[in-house]
């Protein structure tokens, strides 16, 4: 077994050293790549710059290379743009060009080859996928079906919290609450369902299989096997530990949530819209033969990945910002007393009126991007971006964290300002109206959750403020703010411990 190993190793060895000497050929000939260190054979860049291509590395490999540059990792060719101009290219006029996403070994596993929305091709199922999931997830008609659920879901994080004497003395992690909350948020829209408290047992079983998930799919350790082909079958105890999540995960979202809303509804059909809840949108898609069962469930897990998470770090972020700037928070809470009734609890309504709110989490996303990079773009075909070739299935990184803090575009940009909103950059929106301010994408695989993300942000950080005085704990004058980054997410290392002093409204 192993002599074979050897062999094959051997053969594939001599494979990549031919093709990495064809393609060094391809370099200097007949393509005109975009600037980039210069490649070793086989390895190509991955040994001198690492696993970890964060959005601050990849940002200081721009100052060497330039706006537009190229990395090979491994057999893997790898573009990353930095400037406005480059990001309109790749998101808007080459849109199709660049609008796939690519492949890696562990991401194949959880998303069954592209068979979901967020990590399949542009194309035909893309579409049928995107459109198919826009009528239950993503138009305003689900904001105003779902924000009193959402709103309710915020009173109980404050319930709970004013039931915890330790919340106002010693502090308390308030992430955790928070995750249930962004779990009923989603689990009320998609299946119409709850959970009770932490320690739901399905909830418990959930939340680790989803969180397992994503430490497998964000490290950094399987790149070698990524990168390097012949090295794959040294992964292949990684790769086993990934189909086993995966699968474990796709059968508890049927068994215990596609096949139990089945039932309910062939008891009771809802024949109003308005009481229909998403998955019954996607069971009649399937009905109709628009999709299959295993589609259905990859929808499950992209809203499972996109939604849950991307949400709670930037609500995480906004409390760590708000608790190490109290003029900020002040500054809010004064707006908020100032515009709601007093004795009024805030509401998704009130929060188009509170433009200090609106400007507080347009600058937490900017400083604090949930997705810096975006979500890896790919090119299908050759193609062109200014006026270098771009080798086709190559992997296209958008530095949209760059993008949005490069002092030659942003005054002062490493402070918290959201003032910056409603003054210099007073109409720059979230949606993408200006290329240097990127949070959720822009164009044709832009992220569609804005809808949701931005009122479910305001709720529970004007709420919060609302209801608490948030603060570090005693003895610390700042919650720690360092970054830790994935694959392609960036959240708060440490979950900040946070003291929540009640205030009457
Ligand atoms: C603050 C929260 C969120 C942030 C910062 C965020 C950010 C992003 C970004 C940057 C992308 C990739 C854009 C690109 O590649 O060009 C994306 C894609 C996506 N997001 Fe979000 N997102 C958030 C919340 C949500 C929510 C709540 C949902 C669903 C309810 C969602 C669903 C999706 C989907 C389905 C995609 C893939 C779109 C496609 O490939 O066509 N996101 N998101």
């Amino acid at each position: 077994m192993d002599l074979l190993l050897l062999e094959k190793t051997l053969v594939a060895l001599f494979i990549s050293i031919v093709s990495a000497i064809a393609i060094s050929k391809l370099r200097g000939k007949r393509f005109k790549l975009p600037p980039g260190p210069i490649a070793l054979p086989i390895f190509g860049n991955w040994l001198q710059v690492g696993d970890d291509l964060n959005h601050k590395n990849l940002t200081q490999l721009a100052q060497k290379f330039g706006d537009i540059f190229l990395l090979r990792m491994g057999q893997r060719n790898l573009v990353v743009v930095s400037s406005p101009e480059l990001a309109k290219q790749v998101l808007h006029t080459q849109g199709v060009e660049f609008g796939s996403r690519t492949r890696n070994v562990v991401f194949d596993i959880f998303t069954g080859k592209g068979q979901d929305m967020v990590f399949t091709v542009y194309g035909e199922h893309w579409r049928k996928m995107r459109r198919i999931m826009t009528v239950p997830f993503f138009t305003n008609k689900v904001v105003q079906q779902y924000r009193h659920g959402w709103e309710d879901e915020v009173a109980k994080v404050v319930e709970d919290v004013k039931k915890k004497p330790e919340a106002e003395s010693h502090g308390i992690v308030l992430r955790k609450r928070l995750q249930l909350m962004m779990y009923n948020i989603m689990y009320r829209i998609m299946f119409d369902r709850r959970f009770e408290s932490e320690e739901d047992a399905l909830f418990v079983k959930l939340k680790a299989l989803n969180g397992e998930r994503s430490r497998l799919a964000q490290s950094f350790e399987y790149n070698y096997g990524d990168f390097i082909p012949i090295l794959r079958p040294f992964l292949r105890g990684y790769l086993k530990i990934c189909k086993e999540v995966k699968e474990r995960r796709l059968k508890l979202f049927k068994d215990y949530f596609v096949e139990e809303r089945k039932k309910i509804s062939s008891i009771k059909r809802p024949d109003n819209d308005k009481l229909m809840c998403a998955i019954d949108h996607i069971l009649d898609a399937q009905q109709k033969g628009e999709i299959n069962e295993d589609n259905v469930l990859y929808i499950v897990e992209n809203i499972n990945v996109a939604a849950i998470e991307t949400t709670l770090w930037s609500i995480e972020w906004g409390i760590a910002e708000l608790v190490n700037h109290p003029e900020i928070q002040k500054k809010l809470r004064d707006e908020m007393d100032a515009v709601i009734e007093p004795g009024q609890q805030l509401t998704e309504p009130d929060t188009h009126k509170l433009p200090y709110l609106q400007a507080v989490i347009k600058e937490t996303l900017r400083l604090r991007m949930a997705i810096p990079l975006l979500v890896p773009h790919m090119n299908l075909h050759d193609a062109k971006l200014d006026g270098y070739d771009i080798p086709a299935e190559s992997k296209i990184l958008v530095n949209a964290w760059w993008l949005a803090n490069n002092p030659a575009n942003w005054k002062n940009p490493e402070e918290f300002r959201p003032e910056r909103f409603l003054e210099e950059e007073a109409k720059v929106e979230a949606n993408g109206n200006d290329f240097r301010y990127l949070p959720f994408g822009v164009g044709r695989r832009s992220c569609p959750g804005i809808i949701l993300a931005l009122p479910i942000l305001g709720i529970t950080l004007g709420r919060l403020v609302q209801n608490f005085e948030l603060l570090p704990p005693p003895g610390q004058s700042k919650v720690d703010t360092t970054e830790k980054g994935g694959q392609f997410s960036l959240h708060i290392l440490k979950h900040s411990t946070i003291v929540l002093k009640p205030r009457s409204v």
